[in-house]
């Protein structure tokens, strides 16, 4: 049997994963990863893995998951397992900080940002920025921490009262903030090296903006849902393969072993577009995805398939 081990957390956005994993004639072994205990002193189980482990798996009591998952990747990957979105992936899934430097060294426009380690140090931080800015999470996830500042007092104020929320790590974000020429961002989704198509998703709402199903339905914002084709969320079919940003995109994925990414940008009015999040654990909108026929985790299983296909030939040499 083929055997898919499926990391994950948050059991909402499993379904169109699952369903799209058996509809292919995978077994399919949904591991939860926070409590519970696992022997590393014996060989995993084989198969292949898919981490779905989410940077904002602290906002369903999972953040230790999150720690562990990476542990447990280094474990999978010593035994030689697959793991699709694996180490590398992850290590930059729960980094802005990380996503910023891999972007900035392929030479990808990203907005000018300052990490900060503790809350005491934003406030002299922020003055080497102009304002506007804003704050965020280096472990984000739905916009946590997504802040926007019209000036460094604005910013004291909030500190002084209390009402800013530490990243789950301690490590915050300031950010040069980009105003859009159109109220929305965009979002390259990207499989195994392949451009699969842009989200559109409008930022009228605020800063919260996860594509899934399950988010649009308990957070506003968030792409994930079923409910999810509120208007908020289209497709820019202007934004193609042949896109020079889409294909640095793509070799940024190859370069870093991202098999999965929705990675989001901003354009300015001087048509400058600007990279600032790198989404490994990506939902997609079902609503979206139904009206203009594409299919995501469709594209996700069948690398599944093929990552299958290739450890049956190889264990058949
Ligand atoms: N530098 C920026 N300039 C303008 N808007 C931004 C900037 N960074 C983030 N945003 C807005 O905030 C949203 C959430 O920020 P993001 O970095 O994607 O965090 P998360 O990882 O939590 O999704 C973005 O989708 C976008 O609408
Ligand atoms: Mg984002």
């Amino acid at each position: 049997m083929k055997t898919v081990h499926v990391l994950y957390e948050n059991a909402d956005w499993l379904p169109p994963l699952t369903e799209a994993l058996a509809s292919r004639g995978l077994d399919v072994v949904e591991h939860f990863i926070d409590g519970g205990s696992i022997d590393i002193s014996s060989p995993p189980p084989e198969g292949i893995f898919l981490n779905r482990m989410s940077p904002s798996s602290h906002t369903r009591g999972h953040q230790a998951g999150v720690v562990f998952m990476g542990e447990y990747l280094a474990w999978l990957e010593s035994w030689g397992r697959r793991v699709i979105n694996g180490s590398e992936a992850f290590a930059l899934e729960v980094s802005k900080v990380r996503q910023h430097a891999v972007l900035q060294s392929a030479a990808i426009l990203t907005p000018k940002t300052i990490a900060v380690i503790g809350l005491e140090a934003m406030r002299d931080a922020a003055r080497s920025l102009t304002p506007p800015f804003i704050t965020k999470h280096n472990q984000g996830g739905k916009g946590l921490g997504v802040q926007l500042f019209s000036s460094h007092a604005a910013l004291d104020a909030t500190l002084d009262a209390g009402g800013y929320d530490n990243s789950p790590d301690s490590v915050n974000l300031l950010q040069q903030y980009i105003e859009p020429s159109e109220p929305f961002i965009t979002r390259v989704e990207i499989v195994d090296g392949e451009f699969l198509y842009a989200l559109r998703s409008s930022t009228e709402g605020g800063f919260e903006l996860c594509p899934a199903d399950a988010c649009s339905i308990e957070d506003a914002f968030c792409p994930v849902g079923t409910q999810a084709d509120s208007g908020k969320f289209g497709i820019r079919h202007d934004v193609t393969a042949d896109d020079p940003l889409v294909k640095r995109l793509i070799a940024l994925c190859r370069s870093h072993r991202i098999d999965v990414a929705g990675i989001e940008f901003v354009e300015d009015a001087h048509g400058n577009r600007y990279v600032y999040d790198i989404n490994g654990t990506t939902n997609f909108n079902s609503a979206v995805e139904a009206a203009h026929g594409f299919h995501g985790m469709g594209a996700i299983a069948d690398l599944c398939v093929r990552e299958l296909d290739g450890l049956g030939a190889a264990a058949a040499r």
